[in-house]
């Protein structure tokens, strides 16, 4: 048998390529997982182009394997920056093999034994594909219900790396999910660019979740990304009032300045989005909300970055993943005027970063004495077990493998920003 070794970077929707890269040369071809790159007859890098670095380790990346490789050990590289850069990689790089892009995954055993093959077509449609099975985690799935996005937003390669937005038909979903459901993986985590902006002829996000949730296996659903355009009043009741919808939500605001946000083509103003976290405080006391920010876009002024500021003061975010604006090939906003220089951007990041931080310690704090419903899903080491509250908190206790893929509630003893430490009471 020969054996594959996968690094991968970037989103879930990553992370659910390489699982289906995975289930296609493990059962239809004759490979087997390995984790030591140095014994692997093909090492694949699933790559991520959202910002500048993710794409410059992947040259170091190919670097180090091909010095390291065993010989005859094929390189391929898959993902966004394959979709980007295409043949330029193995220009660059001849090292490798085949480049494979983030939307022709179904097309890895094709590439496999083709050198210098390139197929990075972003207009591929493989939404009724029948990957094989493979998942990383026995307790939880990841399963993706659209490919692609139609948002323009200017700042973003996305839609240059995975084409159109495209639909994966419902009954595919339901499909997949009963299947996770009944071998014992009772998260399942819905994944799309732009999950609330799913319609398969009719049915809209909201009927889908309605739909997963009437799979009895099925005990937590969450997804990710939703779009804060589309959370219409539909959307936050059935997310609101769905008991097997997790609290969680992830509502990228990416600026608080309806003028950056004008420029970055998002859709929404600062009190649109203003009006749907305070809604969704409202309708759901316990929810945990997320957000990703990018401060220092082009032209932004300190009164813009104030306006951001000044969500993070009103929402109080359970989370935040802030970058610092990267200019990326093929988007509108890398040919505006005013790019701001890195001091201010370091500068804006680290005093929202510091911000967050202490907004992020009280809520922390507050966990203490509470107790959370956690479903297990890890071993750590030191004889820890670790899960997920409803809501998204990260909680561990001392246990073994008997915790996993159950549901128990937990004392919060001892809070952490990174995780909640506590014990089992029930
Ligand atoms: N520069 C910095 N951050 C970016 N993101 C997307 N494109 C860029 C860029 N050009 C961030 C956004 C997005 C997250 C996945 O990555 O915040 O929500
Ligand atoms: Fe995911 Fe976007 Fe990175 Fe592609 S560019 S891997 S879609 S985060």
């Amino acid at each position: 048998m020969k054996k594959l070794y996968i690094e991968t970077l970037g989103c879930a929707m990553n992370e659910r390529d390489s699982e289906h890269i995975i289930a296609e040369l493990t059962q239809k071809e004759d490979f087997r997982l390995t984790s030591t790159m140095e014994d692997a007859d093909l090492i694949l890098i699933n790559t991520c182009s959202v910002r500048e670095k993710p794409v410059q380790k992947l040259f170091s990346e190919i670097g180090v394997f091909a010095k390291k490789r065993k010989e005859g050990a094929k390189i391929g590289v898959c993902g966004c920056t394959a979709s980007h850069l295409g043949e330029e990689i193995i220009k660059r790089a001849p090292v490798v093999d085949f480049v494979l892009g983030a939307r022709n995954v179904s097309k890895i055993r094709d590439v496999l034994d083709k050198k210098g093959a390139v197929e990075v077509d972003i207009n591929y449609d493989e939404s009724s594909f029948t990957f094989g099975d493979f998942r990383n985690s026995l307790y939880k799935a990841m399963i993706n219900i659209s490919i692609g996005c139609d948002k323009q937003c200017s700042f973003c390669i996305v839609p240059h790396t995975r084409g159109k937005e495209v639909a994966i038909p419902a009954d595919l979903i339901i499909q997949e999910a009963r299947k996770a459901a009944q071998s014992g993986a009772k998260e399942i985590m819905l994944l799309g660019q732009n999950v609330n902006n799913y319609n398969d002829n009719g049915r809209d996000f909201s009927d889908l979740l309605e739909m997963v949730s009437e799979i009895e296996e099925v005990e937590r659903i969450r997804f990710t990304s939703p779009h804060p355009l589309h959370m219409d009043d539909k959307f936050l009741e059935l997310f609101a009032n769905n008991p097997k919808v997790c609290k969680n939500m992830h509502m990228p605001l990416q600026s608080g300045s309806t003028k950056i946000l004008k420029e970055m083509k998002r859709g929404y103003t600062k009190g649109w989005f203003l009006d749907r976290a305070f809604k969704l405080r409202e309708m759901v006391p316990d929810v945990r909300i997320s957000t990703d920010i990018i401060v220092a876009f082009p032209g932004e002024s300190e009164e813009d970055f104030l306006e951001t500021m000044d969500v993070i003061e009103q929402v109080r975010f359970e989370q935040i993943f802030s970058f610092k604006y990267s200019p990326r090939p093929l988007t509108k906003a890398a040919e505006f005027e005013n790019q701001i220089p890195k001091e201010i951007a370091d500068r804006r990041l680290s005093t929202l970063q510091r911000r967050h931080n202490e907004i992020l310690d009280e809520i922390t704090d507050a966990t203490k004495g509470r107790v959370f419903e956690v479903y297990f899903e890890e071993l750590k080491s030191g004889g820890r077990v670790a899960g997920r509250s409803d809501n998204g908190f990260m909680v561990m206790v001392e246990g073994s493998e008997e915790l996993l893929g159950k549901t128990k509630e937990v004392l919060i003893e001892y809070p952490r920003r990174t995780a909640l430490h506590g014990k089992v009471i029930d």
